[in-house]
């Protein structure tokens, strides 16, 4: 299973299944000196399980990082940081019965063809939304490096299903606001409409998707090594990393595709004595190099695989038609758990650029 690192200057591998001992991820490349213990990790962490019963699966852990290497007295130190996470939940008894037959929407059929088979195909193995715990891990440390530069990395909920956020919000009520709804919208109300309707939903035996907002403030302009390493490539190909992410855009997005030149274009205007534009509708990358405007980008999710409806499917053990009605405890959206992965897969991205364009040094406190 090659293609679980990624990084060039900050190297990123993610280990394990959803119903295995561990998930984990060894961060090789991260600068020494940086300030670091496992409460900066263990609070990205506790920010991935809403604490609201009703809209999530009913696998709820206390996930509990344990730093392994890496850091010495507080700091990195410029060896390869590994951490893990046990798996104290994993129930595999719903898994059995349908070991034949794939949940249409998830990964089961796909990966049952690529790996034979032999595959821990239990809690949907490593295409279990549980991977996003090491992509959370690695993205603490991100965003606490990204923090000694001045970066902001905010991630929020615009819509679940057909309810979308209604208000223009600002940055500083974005930050304060987005983790204090379940489902992880700044916008009190709109939180609740999109409550009610994940609830619904999975009344119904449903599930539903949703629109991520992602924001990243203070980058500065110059970041990103065109052509093939992009700074929009490789931030989308992260975000790709998240289980049921269908789409990703910055600023205007599939938007700009029906604006005019006039209507989409950037104007630039002095500001303070520096370039800033009147609008973003690039979304802070032109030519896949970062602005100096805020990087703004969207994933549109798509509804949870796993629903109780009775679907159509295929038993491959007697290669017939059948009906599957898929049990266990899943999550009627994956929108709210995917807002922290989300955050932390634009911090991973913008470190490793960030790195390598000389804006982060290799050391970053040189012992006296
Ligand atoms: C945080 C998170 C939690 C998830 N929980 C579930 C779940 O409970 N049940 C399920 O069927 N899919 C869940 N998924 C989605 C599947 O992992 C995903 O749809 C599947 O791996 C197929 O990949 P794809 O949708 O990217 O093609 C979750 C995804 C994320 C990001």
């Amino acid at each position: 299973m090659a293609g679980n690192s990624i990084g060039k200057e900050f190297v990123v591998t993610s280990f394990g299944e959803s119903h295995g001992k561990h998930v984990g991820v060894i961060i090789d490349g991260c600068p020494a000196g940086l300030p670091l213990y496992e409460k900066d990790i263990q609070a990205e962490l506790d920010r991935r399980i809403p604490p609201q019963p009703k809209i999530v699966s009913a696998r709820i852990e206390k996930d509990t990082v344990e730093i392994l290497s890496g850091v010495f007295n507080g700091f990195t130190t410029g060896a390869p940081i590994a951490m893990i996470v046990a798996n104290r939940e994993a129930d595999s008894s719903d898994y059995t019965a349908i070991k034949d037959l794939p949940r249409p929407g998830h990964a089961d059929y796909a990966a049952r063809v690529k790996y034979g088979g032999v595959n821990d195909y239990r809690g949907g193995g490593r295409f279990s939304g549980r991977v996003t715990v090491a992509l959370i891990m690695a993205g603490a440390v991100a965003k606490k490096l990204l923090s000694q530069f001045g970066i902001d990395v905010l991630a929020y909920t615009v819509a679940i299903g057909k309810v979308k956020i209604g208000k223009a919000l600002s940055f500083a009520e974005i930050r304060k606001r987005r983790y204090s709804t379940a489902v992880r919208c700044p916008d009190m109300a709109c939180a609740e409409a999109m409550e009610a309707a994940v609830v619904n939903a999975r009344k119904e035996g449903n599930s539903l998707g949703g629109v991520i907002e992602i924001i990243a403030l203070g980058v500065p302009a110059g970041v990103g090594e065109p052509l093939f390493d992009a700074l929009d490539a490789d931030i989308a190909k992260m975000l790709f990393t998240i289980p049921a992410v269908k789409g990703v855009e910055f600023g205007a997005g599939f938007r700009a595709a029906e604006l005019k030149g006039s209507e989409n274009n950037d104007a630039f205007k002095m500001r303070n004595a520096k370039v800033a534009a009147l609008t973003n509708n690039a979304g802070g990358i032109l030519g896949g190099i970062s602005s100096g405007m805020p990087l703004i980008a969207r994933i549109a999710v798509k509804p949870t695989p796993s629903i109780a409806k009775k679907q159509r499917t295929v038993n491959l053990a007697k290669m017939e038609d059948a009906v599957i009605e898929v049990k266990g405890r899943h999550d009627p959206c994956v929108v709210p758990k995917a807002v922290p992965a989300a955050e932390a897969v634009v911090a991973v991205a913008l470190v490793d650029h960030m790195i390598r364009g000389g804006f982060i040094p290799k050391v970053l406190k040189e012992q006296k």
